[in-house]
């Protein structure tokens, strides 16, 4: 049996919480650093809603754009590394929250921090061809500002909380899906967080563990190399050229990531769907709710050619093309 996998609906959640820039107050940081150097204007942190919270909205955004019946779902994965708790997963507490508890589904958490939500994408992808999946919920979900410290100027202004959804069913026609995923472990101390747990951002403490700690150039540097290296490989699988691709959505790390990869590929800048000025990066969520708020928007439509393609802690890097 060979199936192919199609997005039939995508969502997306903000958290409530929008900072801007300008409301980093107790850092010693501008407006104009932030901007000039990463692209980011605001993001979204939340308040009370915890990443089950959050993947809910999404969740019940994407079903009812795909028109399914939620109780046709089989498969929930959550690409998170911000869960509410160790265990359970975010995966089995959104099957409560969407009532489909007397319903057979395989629910479990994926992490591979912001490469998370392609490689949920690939795996449902291959039980989707092997006829295991029929219809699957997959949501890139994360609560990161549980593991900000919040002090740390090089790191707390990057990052988001949100969540992005899609449903994916075996209906595809498309014939140009191509994966690729690659993993550095002994890279662990370029980027790493370690425990979890809320915090009111107005009135945080220096933490002294469980935050998230990153050697920022030395990511950048991979990052440029990992979506060149994604998109290359997923191109060369594909057997199309980058001029049949309508979009590339990279993870939404940092506009200047992004335009130093369309230089050194010598790819048009528009062919980058980003929106990470105004979300800053949510990890996993980020290309979900990219794609999510693009399709809202009217840019990504029926048939069109595209490429996902991530990195993140791990290190980790994964592209998929896929036909909309
Ligand atoms: N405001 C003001 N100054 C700052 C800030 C800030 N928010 N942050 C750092 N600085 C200072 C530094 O302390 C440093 O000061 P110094 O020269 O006195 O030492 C100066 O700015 C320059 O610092 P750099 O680190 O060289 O700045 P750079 O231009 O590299 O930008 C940044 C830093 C934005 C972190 C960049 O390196 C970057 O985006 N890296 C990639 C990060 C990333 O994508 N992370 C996500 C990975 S995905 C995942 O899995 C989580």
């Amino acid at each position: 049996m060979n199936e192919y996998v199609k997005i039939k609906g995508m969502g997306y959640a903000t958290a409530q919480r929008r900072v801007n820039n300008t409301d980093f107050t107790w850092l010693d940081t501008s407006d104009e650093w932030i901007t000039s150097r990463t692209g980011i204007n605001s993001r979204y942190v939340t308040e009370t809603e915890n990443t089950s919270d959050l993947a809910l909205r999404a969740a019940v955004s994407a079903i009812e754009d795909a028109g399914i019946d939620k109780r046709d779902i089989d498969t929930i994965i959550v690409a998170t590394f911000t869960p509410d708790m160790l265990t359970p997963s975010v995966a089995s507490i959104l099957q409560a929250k969407l009532g489909l508890n007397d319903c057979p589904i395989m629910a479990f958490d994926l992490n591979s921090a912001c490469t998370g939500f392609v490689m949920a994408f690939q795996t449902v992808s291959a039980f989707i061809q092997t006829g295991r999946t029929k219809t699957a919920l997959i949501v890139g979900a994360e609560t990161l500002s549980k593991v900000m410290d919040w002090h740390d100027r090089g790191t707390c202004v990057l990052f988001g909380d949100g969540a992005g959804a899609f449903i994916c069913t075996n209906q595809g026609t498309q014939h140009v899906a191509s994966h690729f995923a690659n993993s550095r472990g002994d890279l662990e101390d370029v980027l790493s967080a370690e425990g979890l747990k809320l915090q009111d951002i107005s009135d945080a403490q220096p933490l002294t563990s469980g935050t998230l700690k990153m050697q920022g150039q030395a990511v950048f540097r991979f990052a440029v190399d990992a979506i060149s290296d994604g998109i290359r490989q997923v191109i060369e699988k594909s057997g199309l050229t980058l001029d049949q691709i309508d979009y590339i959505i990279p993870h939404q790390a940092n506009l200047r990531i992004i335009a130093h990869v369309a230089s050194k590929m010598k790819i048009p800048q528009e062919k980058f769907i980003t929106n990470l000025e105004r979300f800053g990066n949510t990890s996993a969520a980020s290309i979900p709710i990219a794609m999510a708020e693009a399709k809202a928007n009217g840019i990504l439509k029926e048939g069109q050619r595209i490429i996902m393609v991530g990195f993140g802690a791990g290190l980790t890097w994964a592209g998929s093309t896929v036909e909309l």
